[in-house]
């Protein structure tokens, strides 16, 4: 009993620490987007343009990015006819000055269908570091066949999300010291408890048999009296 306890309460302690580290920090964070329009073993990145979180607690952040030349519009739309995959990489240059850099992959046809319309989601870790950058579309997320023309391929329209990684679920540790405090409870009662649901579960027997017992009682002297007289 008291080791559980001692258990439970470091538990608290340990969760609400994590919680509390959550939040305290904040930062910004530098990202250089650089995309390869050829599908190849190793594809040759070339610029797409700089996203700048400015902070990290609330996820604001400024995009630049560079219009489309008509030769990488006719790449990309050559991308998507011959159904291989779009690779962005983006290299993370966080406030200390560390660089990470993480490759994500969409089907060509997704973003061109899309128009160009996609969403960059950042996640971080609990001290604030980014743990991968991913990109996806904005509409759909299949390809349809749509024909989309050449000069709808000439901007990104880029939404940045900064994920915050989430809480685990935390055990429900008061719950649980109640319910071992009830079972302790009821175990020290013992047999008390257990009388009364005997009674309570079982009333609708019991009483038609008094009452047919004080009937019978109220039945008989008279009956007996009879016999006597
Ligand atoms: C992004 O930043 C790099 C250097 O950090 C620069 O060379 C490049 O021109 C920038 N791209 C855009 C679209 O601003």
């Amino acid at each position: 009993m008291n080791i559980k306890c001692v258990i439970v309460c470091l538990l608290i302690y340990f969760f609400s620490f994590i919680y509390a580290s959550n939040i305290e920090y904040d930062g910004y964070v530098h990202i250089n987007l650089r995309h390869a329009l050829v599908s190849s073993e190793s594809p040759v990145f070339t610029d797409r343009g700089n996203i700048t979180i400015q902070s990290l607690r609330t996820g604001s952040s400024t995009i630049q990015q560079k219009a489309l030349s008509q030769s990488d519009k006719i790449k990309l739309r050559d991308l998507s006819a011959a159904n291989k995959f779009y690779q962005l990489k983006s290299i993370v240059t966080a406030s200390d000055g560390s660089q990470v850099s993480f490759v994500s992959t969409i089907k060509a046809c997704m973003l061109v269908e899309s128009e160009l319309s996609d969403i960059l989601s950042v996640s971080l870790d609990y001290s604030g570091k980014v743990i991968t950058v991913t990109l996806a579309v904005a509409s759909t997320s299949t390809c349809e066949g749509a024909t989309v023309p050449i000069d709808k391929l000439k901007e990104f329209t880029t939404s940045v999300f900064v994920r915050h990684t989430e809480n685990g679920p935390v055990p429900d540790t008061a719950t649980y010291i109640q319910k071992l405090e009830r079972e302790r409870e009821a175990k020290e009662r013992g047999e008390v408890k257990d009388n009364r649901s005997f009674l309570a579960k079982y009333w609708m027997y019991i009483v038609p048999v008094i009452i047919i017992m004080v009937l019978s009682s109220a039945a008989n002297p008279d009956g007996a009296g009879g016999a006597a007289r």
